[in-house]
């Protein structure tokens, strides 16, 4: 039984996705994967803000590695729900890379042309390495090759929101990622 805490919101949603169990398990899994591939490196984790900040709290707890953590905001000139792939910063990095193991972390890679923008410039940087971690993925939508290292979930072309996810800036409190009704971006 999924609790609707928010439950003026829960109202948008045709329904629920991933329960917070369900992403609380896989963050858990994703988290040892990381900690095994990356032990003996110079890790440092950064979030692709504002989307991926609520999922890159709860994946970096579950990383049991020394690390140092960033935050990069990016704006990605979008219309409607759909990227454009034209980046501008809004926040950059505050610490050099050059030399480590850079991790990304991600809330969705949908069309890809975000973070192929993101790769083509910390391929700039010099860090030692560069994986992508999303939570989601919707390769349905890919428009550009992107393959991530890690990967939360795979999911079918919905828009979805919820565990940092937004649409117009709304829904990032809900505690599970659900898929929203078409009738609230149409309108
Ligand atoms: P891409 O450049 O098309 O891969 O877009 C990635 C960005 O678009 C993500 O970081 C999200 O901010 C946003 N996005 C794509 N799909 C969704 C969705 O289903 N819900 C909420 N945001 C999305
Ligand atoms: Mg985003």
């Amino acid at each position: 039984m999924i609790q609707k805490d928010v439950s003026a919101l829960y109202g948008d949603l045709s329904g629920i996705l991933l329960s917070r169990d369900v992403i609380a398990n896989r963050v858990a899994e994703l988290g040892k994967t990381i900690t095994h591939d990356f032990s003996g490196h110079e890790l440092v984790c950064i979030c692709i803000l504002k989307g991926a900040a609520t999922f890159f709290v709860d994946l970096i707890r579950n990383i049991d590695l020394p690390l140092h953590v960033d935050y990069m905001a990016i704006s990605s000139y979008e219309r409607g729900t759909q990227s454009t792939g034209r980046v501008r910063f809004v926040k950059d990095l505050d610490h050099d890379v050059g030399g480590r193991d850079v991790l990304l972390i991600e809330d969705i890679i949908d069309s890809g042309l975000t973070l192929s923008f993101l790769r083509d410039h910390f391929a700039t940087l010099q860090s030692r390495s560069l994986s992508i971690c999303t939570l989601l993925d919707k390769p349905a939508r890919r428009k550009i090759q992107l393959t991530p290292d890690y990967v939360g979930f795979t999911i079918d072309d919905h828009f979805v929101v919820g565990y940092g996810l937004d649409y117009a800036e709304t829904y990032r409190n809900l505690p599970d990622i659900g898929v929203l009704r078409p009738d609230i971006y149409r309108n």
